[in-house]
């Protein structure tokens, strides 16, 4: 399968983000947790070269608790704080002002020194299109939050929202895009419902999901889709299986015929949406070959 992605307007954005990011202290990098490499850009690294790094693992109520673990790990060594979110969340944020705060820290130790009290810690998000950006901003900033733009010293048109004492967040999320150096990284930001499903050819996605369950978690697919009178053979050939999950779910066309791409649509929505379980597709071990 050929995923394609058209920059266009990416040469400004990054432009725009590259003056954003002289402007704060951290970088508050939104990754989808269950592809936490193939949903960043490694662009950011060399854009946010000499600013402290937070990933913010989102959507980890969707993804495997241990891979969880793994991956915060993985980006630990790298040198990166971390904290697992779900931004939808309000309750989660916590966590996300302490990380702030201990990434922060020897800045904050020195403005203390030279006396300067209560400056926040300034902060971006950045993330690709539909990782949660903006829930995250809205969840975090909540209703309480107050825009600080244009006052001097703020760079004229900037909007900052003062979160708490101790962070401001400038209000609008720099917006980085997929890189697709391998045909994986579109495969599963195809499957995360990253890309428009009408570029995608849904019943070959579904095939590359089972191939992908089957390994990485196998049983998952027959709890599912197995029924009583008929055992479920995930050992079969991927559109085997999609057979099977046509036939007990009874996905049938007008002719009386198993209908294989309301099975595929089916399979791919009950992934997306949380249904078959906490799944991650990416692990870390892949990522460091
Ligand atoms: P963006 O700004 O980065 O483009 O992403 P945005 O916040 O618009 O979020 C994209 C979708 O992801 C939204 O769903 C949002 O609700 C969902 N989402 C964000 N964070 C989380 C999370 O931690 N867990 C889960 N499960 N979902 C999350 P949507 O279907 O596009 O909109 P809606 O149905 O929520 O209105």
């Amino acid at each position: 399968m050929q995923f394609q992605w058209y920059p266009g307007h990416m040469t400004k954005a990054k432009r725009q983000m590259q003056e954003d990011i002289k402007l704060i202290d951290i970088i508050i990098e939104l990754v989808d947790a269950r592809i936490p490499l193939a949903s960043r850009n490694p662009d950011i690294d060399e854009l946010g070269k000499n600013k402290l790094r937070l990933i913010l693992m989102n959507k980890s109520d969707l993804s495997d608790e241990r891979k969880n673990q793994e991956w915060t790990d993985y980006f630990r060594t790298k040198g990166y704080f971390v904290v697992c979110l779900d931004a939808r969340s309000k309750a989660g944020m916590k966590p996300v002002t302490a990380a702030i705060v201990e990434a922060c820290r020897e800045k904050i130790e020195r403005d203390k020194k030279r006396g300067i009290k209560n400056r926040p810690v300034r902060a971006m998000v950045v993330g690709i299109p539909n990782v949660g950006k903006s829930t995250f901003i809205n969840s975090y900033a909540g209703r309480a939050c107050a825009k600080t733009g244009n006052k001097p010293g703020v760079t004229k048109g900037k909007q900052w929202i003062r979160l708490n004492k101790e962070v401001e967040l400038l209000d609008t999320p720099g917006i980085l895009w997929p890189k697709f150096e391998d045909q994986r990284v579109g495969l599963y930001l195809a499957l995360i419902g990253s890309i428009k499903d009408a570029l995608l050819n849904t019943d070959e996605l579904s095939l590359e999901l089972i191939e992908l369950l089957k390994r990485s978690y196998p049983g998952v697919l027959a709890k599912r889709y197995g029924s009583e009178e008929q055992a479920f053979c995930e050992e079969a050939a991927a559109a085997d299986v999609l057979r099977q999950i046509a036939e007990n779910r009874k996905c049938i066309s007008k002719g009386n015929e198993l209908d294989y791409s309301k099975a595929a649509a089916l399979l791919i929505e009950e992934f997306r949406s949380g249904k078959l379980g906490r799944i991650t597709l990416e692990l870390p071990k892949r990522a460091e070959q």
